[in-house]
């Protein structure tokens, strides 16, 4: 639907067709519009100025030069006032009134002083010629006027279209996402809860011998530390909280996270090597927050670093902007999964969530930068995460909108 109002809208055919008519006809319309005077009184007036200066002069004797010859100049006023007000038509209907009623003075003129007589002829088609010049120009300049008038109605009304629609799909998508987040929740708790069912079963029955009691327990233990998890994440994602906005000191927060998961990456023999300048601007954000993503994607990428590689955690400034990125040696992500894994419960782990990159990427948008990974072609092998934050907190509107998924709660 969305596209069928931009191929209407694209297609100049669609935009509603101009008037044909001059705008002497249009009465209702006239170009140079002074609301003042209706059109009617404006004809009248011009009118009236080419019958006063036909009248003065065949009054005026001919000998009185200067005045014959002010009054012929005169006439450029109701011919080009008739083409600025009325389009050329205008024009052109007040040059044949004026010719007509001063053709008994220039026929008195033309025994007496025929150069005087062809000068007026002269004067009063240039000055015409003027006239309908000007109307024509104005008769274009109303045209467009018209023309971006009809566009800027279009455009109103497609975009009240448009923001119907994304307001009908906005909530569409937030019932699309509800379901699917209820129904992968579902999946992912029925595991943990046969394994659970099955392991208190069998201890209800009572005969089973001390190892497989111990097992059991065992599993019960697990299983209900995975569902806590589980519910904790999807929690953290279903209503994630706003950030708490602060000056930050954007290395203190990469460090604590890499010292955080050193030991991690130590028990895998993965080396965790930093690449941050000493010092970097301080930065509005939520330092929990992103502490909070820098630990899923350094935990991800040690996870799918083999032993002995290398993980890397870099900092740099870009088109004004904090880039942080980790950087791993990993097995990589296959190309038709790249698209998923930012979709909750998306995991190709045993005891992943699938929840942590979902998280992360709700958390940047919050903050209004980008989370986005690419794969790591210097190494040819593993992948690149990077976090893009603006220095600055972004204005409201930006992530109060975003968390879609807040209102799922
Ligand atoms: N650095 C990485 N290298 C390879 N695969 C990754 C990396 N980071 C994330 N992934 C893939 O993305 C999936 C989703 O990650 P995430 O949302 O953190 O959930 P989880 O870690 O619980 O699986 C992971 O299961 C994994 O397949
Ligand atoms: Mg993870």
């Amino acid at each position: 639907m969305q596209i069928s109002f931009m191929l209407r809208f694209a297609d100049p055919t669609l935009v509603p067709p101009l008037p044909r008519r001059a705008a002497w006809e249009n009465e209702g319309m006239p170009i140079a519009s002074t609301r003042r005077f209706s059109p009617r009184v404006k004809a009248a007036l011009i009118g009236a100025m080419i019958v006063a200066l036909a009248i003065a002069t065949w009054l005026i004797p001919p000998h009185a030069v200067v005045l014959h010859n002010i009054l012929h100049h005169l006439n450029i006023l109701p011919l080009m006032l008739a083409g600025m007000i009325f389009g050329w038509r205008g024009a052109l209907k007040a040059l044949v009134l004026a010719t007509v009623l001063q053709s008994p003075s220039i026929y008195r003129h033309w025994h007496r002083m025929p150069v005087d007589a062809q000068d007026q002829v002269v004067e009063l088609s240039t000055f015409g010629a003027a006239g309908v010049i000007a109307g024509i120009v104005a008769d274009r300049e109303r045209m467009q006027r018209l023309r971006v008038e009809a566009t800027k109605l279009e455009l109103e009304r497609v975009y009240t279209e448009l923001s119907a629609n994304i307001q009908q799909m906005k909530k569409t998508e937030r019932l699309t996402a509800a379901g699917q987040l209820a129904a992968s929740l579902a999946h992912e708790i029925r595991n943990p809860l046969a394994s659970i069912s099955g392991a208190a079963g069998i201890l209800a029955r009572g005969q089973a011998p001390v190892a497989s009691r111990e097992e059991c327990l065992d599993i019960l233990m697990k299983e209900s530390l995975r569902l806590n998890k589980l519910l904790t994440n999807f929690l953290d994602f279903a209503r994630p909280r706003l950030p708490r906005f602060q000056r930050t000191e954007p290395v203190s927060v990469i460090q604590s996270v890499a010292v955080l998961t050193q030991h991690v990456a130590t028990r895998q023999n993965v080396e965790l090597r930093q690449q941050i300048p000493l010092k970097l601007r301080e930065i509005d954000c939520d330092p929990e927050q992103i502490k909070q993503v820098l630990l899923n994607l350094i935990l991800n990428a040690v996870q799918a670093t083999e032993e002995h590689g290398t993980v890397v955690i870099r900092s740099m400034l870009e088109r004004d902007r904090l880039c942080v990125e980790v950087v791993d040696e990993g097995h990589g992500i296959p190309s038709e999964d790249l698209e998923r894994i930012f979709d909750p419960f998306f995991t190709t782990k045993e005891n992943g969530t699938g929840l942590g990159l979902a998280i992360a990427a709700n958390i940047i948008a919050q903050h209004g930068g980008a989370l986005t990974c690419r794969p790591n072609t210097d190494r040819r092998m593993g992948m690149v995460f990077r976090v893009e934050l603006p220095f600055e907190r972004p204005p409201v509107s930006s992530f109060e909108s975003k968390p879609e998924r807040a209102d799922l709660s």
